[in-house]
């Protein structure tokens, strides 16, 4: 299995909000995670990447141990995180972005593959980050989140406040890093975009993942969407 999470519990200084999350996520298959808002997706992604401590529970990426690692070292095995709110370095160039990224894992993806992938961005190459518009911005943070060659993609709420024919740009991403084996964890209030792009859909609520099943199969069932999401 690419990763595997176990008991996973984590939170912040006076609340615990991870209550032991069992997960696994194979090379190639994408995940939709679902949740009301506060139900602990941000939380988990940012635990996986090492930006939020660990209390106890183990993560494996390809057998190996992360639970407790830096972040930088997380990153190095293979983890990539494109945050919640994007968080590109509003002084750098897209150039400079694209650069930096590249230096971590060779692999398939390379600057110019992303940039053929992402042409708008190839245009906006020696402008700052600060000036790119929101969507440019989410493509930059997706694009250097591949340039690390990860073996697997957290992707927190990716569509956030992007026009259509952006979300179209990002659900095309998703599915080349499916075929190339990379295993794909997606954040995601957007149904039509992760319906069309995943495998199977995970539920959180309370901080713990309350229901898993293939996407066609979740689709069928709208009692329960409704009654975990409160949509139909
Ligand atoms: N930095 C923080 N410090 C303290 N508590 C936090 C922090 N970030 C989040 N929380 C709390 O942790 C809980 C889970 O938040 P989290 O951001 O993981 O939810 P989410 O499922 O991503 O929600 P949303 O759909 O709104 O993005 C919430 O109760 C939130 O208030
Ligand atoms: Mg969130």
């Amino acid at each position: 299995m690419t990763l595997s999470v176990r008991g996973l519990v984590s939170g912040y200084d006076r609340s615990a909000v991870l209550g032991g999350v069992d997960l696994d996520l194979a090379s190639g298959a994408t995940l939709a995670l679902l949740g009301r808002n506060g139900a602990g997706k941000s939380t988990l992604v940012m635990t996986l990447a090492g930006l939020v401590p660990v209390t106890s529970g183990s993560i494996t990426v390809d057998g190996v141990e992360l639970a407790g690692r830096r972040a930088d070292v997380i990153a190095r095995a293979g983890v990539a995180l494109v945050p919640q709110g994007r968080r590109v370095w509003s002084t750098l160039t897209v150039g400079e972005h694209l650069a930096l990224a590249s230096r971590s894992r060779k692999g398939t993806w390379t600057v110019d593959g992303i940039l053929d992938l992402l042409p708008r961005l190839r245009e906006r190459r020696r402008q700052l980050a600060g000036q790119l518009s929101g969507g440019e911005q989410q493509m930059l943070a997706v694009a250097r989140a591949l340039l690390t060659n990860p073996r697997v993609v957290l992707l927190d709420e990716p569509s956030d406040g992007l026009a259509p024919a952006i979300v179209e740009q990002i659900a095309a991403v998703v599915t080349t890093m499916r075929s190339e084996g990379v295993a794909v964890l997606l954040v995601e209030q957007d149904l039509h975009l992760a319906f069309g792009v995943a495998d199977e859909v995970a539920v959180m609520a309370r901080g713990e993942i309350v229901h898993r099943v293939p996407t066609a199969e979740f689709r069928r069932d709208p009692d329960t969407a409704q009654r975990l999401l409160g949509v139909a």
